[in-house]
């Protein structure tokens, strides 16, 4: 069985971390071998850059900074653990990838969208074979999130009027990539969206 590289997208508090181990569990369940892993992370170099990124003012960093941040976290990430997992034969389930990335820069500045996919094309080079948008209402999101706060606030500070254009900008993308995404309703008990996340993945 060929390797399979799926990413979870969303808003914060959409249920991607909470979905991602469930089906994680579920393909588990079925035989397969699973590496569950997230972004910004992922390795451990790309876990010290994600202190970088996602701890202190939310103004610690310029755009473009923070766009080669993330871009040498994912690098590493890929070359430690997505890639040795995929040339195992394993299922690779990562909680945010480039697409993350597209929305935050591209809400925030505009202009940089040509950059990040400059970036992605020279030092990432590839997309998930199955990327499953968890699609909520950011006002339900940006209250399950504030319940499990931590250190790591940087980017829920900034608030709901991101979170909203944030997610207007995950359906489009969506929509541009028909192939790849599958928009999963994430405003259900956990079980179900569960079941609709393990029928996008089994074709089921
Ligand atoms: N379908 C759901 N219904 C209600 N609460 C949920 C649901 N999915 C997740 N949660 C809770 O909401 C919070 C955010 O979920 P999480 O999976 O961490 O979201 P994300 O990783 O997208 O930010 C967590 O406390 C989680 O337990
Ligand atoms: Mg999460």
């Amino acid at each position: 069985m060929p390797g399979r590289f799926i990413s979870f997208e969303g808003i914060d508090g959409s249920g991607k971390s909470t979905q991602a181990r469930l089906l994680t569990d579920a393909l588990r369940a079925r035989g397969q071998s699973v590496v569950l892993t997230r972004e910004p992370g992922g390795s451990p170099g790309a876990e010290e850059i994600r202190r970088l990124v996602l701890e202190g003012n939310p103004d610690r960093w310029s755009a473009e900074t923070e766009l080669l941040l993330f871009t040498a976290a994912r690098r590493d990430h890929l070359e430690k653990t997505i890639r040795p997992a995929l040339a195992r034969d394993e299922t690779v389930i990562t909680d945010r990838f480039a697409d993350s990335t597209r929305m935050y820069q591209g809400i925030s500045r505009g202009d940089l969208a040509a950059v990040v996919d400059q970036l992605h094309r020279l030092m990432i080079g590839v997309e998930p074979d199955l990327t499953l948008l968890i699609d909520i209402d950011p006002e339900v999101g940006l209250s399950r999130a504030v319940a499990r706060q931590g250190a790591e606030q940087r980017f829920e500070d900034m608030g709901l009027d991101l979170q909203r254009r944030m997610r207007a900008g995950f359906l489009a993308l969506a929509a541009a990539h028909p192939g790849r995404f599958r928009v999963i309703d994430g405003a259900r008990d956990p079980q179900a969206v569960a079941a609709d996340v393990l029928a996008a993945v089994t074709g089921g």
